[in-house]
């Protein structure tokens, strides 16, 4: 039976690739995407979700719009200069999409974990904010869950926001702080393993060679290699931080190593704000049992998962609307 799913993203490169994997992946059952604020505002988040499911030939999936910002209104700052002005590293059709579902996207989550208890894993790809809105609106919904996943956080890896946070639990420290101390299943996909995930130049070739889904997936990502080169790798590579976590969550991509352990996230506003803090103390021990943890930490994962990947979207074939770029 496929894994059913929510998926909640800002909706740049990486969560492309998120959607798109969720979408066209025959073991997950994608029932409802969330947008958030991030790497684009909330409404063009939600117009980038709804195109990634409509060349999928999947519109028919809802797309609920989410958090304009953070749980405590700070000003934030969203990161077009990873993702392009319009979220696809600037090389998006720009073209209309259908409407958005109605409600937001944490009242989303709440009655679709209402109407399947115990089915939906939840995952969250962006800042946490939708996530702890809906905690908020449904106190038993951590019994309601299959489980969430986040892509976020940093255990032993560095930070790429500042020495010691992650993007994602930097935007919205206080949602995530919320967010790791629910006692729910949370499987935490960081840095450690999404800086170790890469496509380069090679995986590039093969989407380009591809329908027009793949051919589109090889369009947006060169602002985005562009980065990465400037910015971690002095050649370009793409990250494929998101669509790690949706694999990682469906059970598609099976870590090697992911112990879980107590963790919490510092939304304090010292030199750790948006750290996450994992007790790894037991390592050397084989990271023994902890009393009350029910956080798994991916520590390391296969790194060739680029190949499965491009092999998805390369035998999806064409898109169902028109991908073409706007002359
Ligand atoms: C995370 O931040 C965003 O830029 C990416 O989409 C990913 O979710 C990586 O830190
Ligand atoms: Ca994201």
């Amino acid at each position: 039976m496929p894994i059913k799913m929510i998926l909640d993203c800002d909706t740049g490169v990486d969560d492309t690739m998120a959607i798109l994997y969720a979408t066209l992946h025959p073991e997950i059952d994608l029932l409802a995407v969330g947008s958030v604020w991030g790497n684009v505002d909330a409404p063009l988040a939600t117009r980038n979700s709804i195109h990634a499911v409509e060349m999928c030939g999947r519109g028919d999936i809802p797309v609920a719009t989410g958090a304009a910002g953070p749980v405590n209104q700070r000003a934030q700052d969203i990161a077009y200069h990873v993702h392009g002005r319009d979220g696809q590293g600037n090389r998006g059709t720009g073209r209309p999409v259908g409407p958005a579902a109605p409600g937001t996207a944490a009242e989303q989550i709440v009655r679709l974990c209402r109407e399947h208890p115990g089915e939906v894993e939840v995952v969250a790809v962006g800042p946490l904010t939708n996530l702890a809105i809906a905690l908020g609106l449904d106190a038993e919904l951590p019994t309601l869950v299959r489980g969430v996943t986040i892509m976020g956080g940093a255990a032993l890896a560095p930070g790429n926001v500042s020495e010691v946070a992650e993007a994602n639990i930097w935007h919205d420290a206080e949602a995530a702080a919320a967010v790791f101390n629910a006692p729910w299943p949370l499987t935490m996909v960081g840095l450690d393993v999404t800086m170790r995930t890469l496509m380069g130049p090679e995986h590039v070739a093969r989407l380009e060679a591809g329908g027009t889904i793949a051919q589109y997936q090889a369009r947006i990502m060169g602002f985005y290699m562009d980065f990465f080169a400037r910015e971690s790798f002095g050649r370009p590579l793409s990250c494929m931080h998101d669509v790690v976590a949706v694999a990682i969550a469906a059970g598609t991509l099976v870590p090697t190593l992911a112990p879980v352990v107590n963790a919490r996230v510092d939304s304090t506003d010292g030199p750790g704000r948006g750290q996450t803090l994992c007790d790894l103390r037991g390592m050397y021990m084989g990271y023994p049992a902890q009393e009350g943890a029910h956080c798994r930490v991916v520590l390391e994962s296969p790194a060739d998962f680029g190949d499965d990947f491009v092999d998805l979207l390369v035998n999806a074939g064409d898109a169902a609307i028109d991908v073409s770029e706007p002359a």
